[in-house]
């Protein structure tokens, strides 16, 4: 999957497992489903050229609710966009008069648009206000890192971002906004790389301090746990939850979520993934994906961030099937 759908007006976020994404949800003509992140509008728009559906749009970022005026004036009465977070879907949903729905998708993380625009404050790459609200509401991350005290700062450094040298990258934003508070990403870059060993891989040494920071300020696992559970009160019998995550933290919780919901309390086991098929005694859903669609060559060549993604998916099953 190298392209993106020819209508997909993406500008910049190039769709990841787009034909991934849309062969398992299989959308229906007169079917109802919601995309909880809306983004660039590039699952939305492909769903909506996939059949005459209706499908209600989430995004928590004004910006991408304002980029997908057009799209919405194209499928003017089928698309519905709805600012506002993944996790409020259940009160989104009811507001819009939706009780129901065949599908949910959700494409977990930031977009392109957010992570090039160096206002936002998402990357390390350039330099500009230490923000990462998705929402442009709430603290900002120069918030949390000019007021969290180190070990509260290294706690968030090592359990959200993994990172191996969390106290000492603590130490040193402690010492260095003592100076003066840090407010731009280029400076907390630089802090991280003047106290950090380079990485054999060539990873930049910022980039699990800024993932730490960015799923911090967002409460994005949280929300991640608040979405699944609203899609799936919300899935009707045969409605399909379909989840592209990024990295390992993100692509756990839906992997116990999935592995809960189809009766498989104790995850998947590396050595009878078959097993996940079969459902337990409190299985509602059944598992679609016993192994995570991953992109394939092409798309990691075209689209370098797409590398880490992987996609996972649950059906609600019919009530006589539900144990
Ligand atoms: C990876 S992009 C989605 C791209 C989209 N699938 C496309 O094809 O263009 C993620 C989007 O989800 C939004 N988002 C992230 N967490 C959210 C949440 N909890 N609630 C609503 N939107 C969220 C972000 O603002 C961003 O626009």
């Amino acid at each position: 999957m190298t392209d993106t759908h020819p209508d997909t007006p993406t500008g910049g976020h190039v769709p990841v497992l787009l034909a991934e994404v849309l062969a398992t949800l299989a959308p229906r003509d007169g079917a109802t489903y919601c995309d909880g992140t809306f983004g660039g509008g590039g699952y939305a728009t492909a769903i909506l050229e996939a059949a005459r559906c209706t499908l209600y749009a989430i995004d928590r970022d004004p910006d991408a609710i304002a980029r997908g005026a057009a799209l919405a004036a194209r499928y003017a009465g089928r698309l519905h966009l709805l600012e506002g977070r993944f996790g409020e879907m259940l009160d989104l949903l009811a507001a819009a008069g939706v009780a129901a729905l065949d599908g949910v998708v959700l494409d977990l993380g930031v977009s392109s648009f957010q992570i090039d625009e160096m206002e936002r404050g998402f990357s390390f790459r350039g330099d500009g206000p230490l923000d990462m609200r998705m929402e442009k509401a709430g603290k900002s991350a120069a918030d949390l890192v000019n007021t969290l005290d180190d070990s509260d700062l290294a706690d968030i450094l090592f359990t959200l971002g993994e990172e191996r040298h969390s106290r000492r990258i603590a130490r040193a934003i402690v010492a260095a906004r003592a100076e003066a508070p840090i407010v731009t990403t280029g400076r907390l870059a630089s802090i991280i790389r003047s106290v950090t060993p380079r990485d054999p891989s060539g990873m930049d040494r910022a980039t699990r301090s800024f993932q730490a920071l960015r799923l911090a300020v967002n409460d994005e696992l949280g929300e991640v746990e608040r979405g699944l559970d609203a899609a799936a009160t919300l899935l009707a019998p045969g409605g399909r939850l379909v989840v592209v995550a990024f990295h390992s933290l993100e692509d756990r919780i839906v992997k116990r979520f999935m592995a809960g919901r189809t009766g498989r309390a104790g995850g998947a086991s590396r050595h009878d993934p078959g097993a996940l098929m079969s459902k337990g005694p409190a299985a509602d859903f059944r598992l679609l994906t016993p192994r995570p669609l991953r992109p394939g060559e092409a798309e990691t060549h075209a689209n370098p961030r797409a590398r880490s993604s992987r996609l996972r998916a649950i059906e609600r099953l019919e009530p006589r099937d539900a144990a």
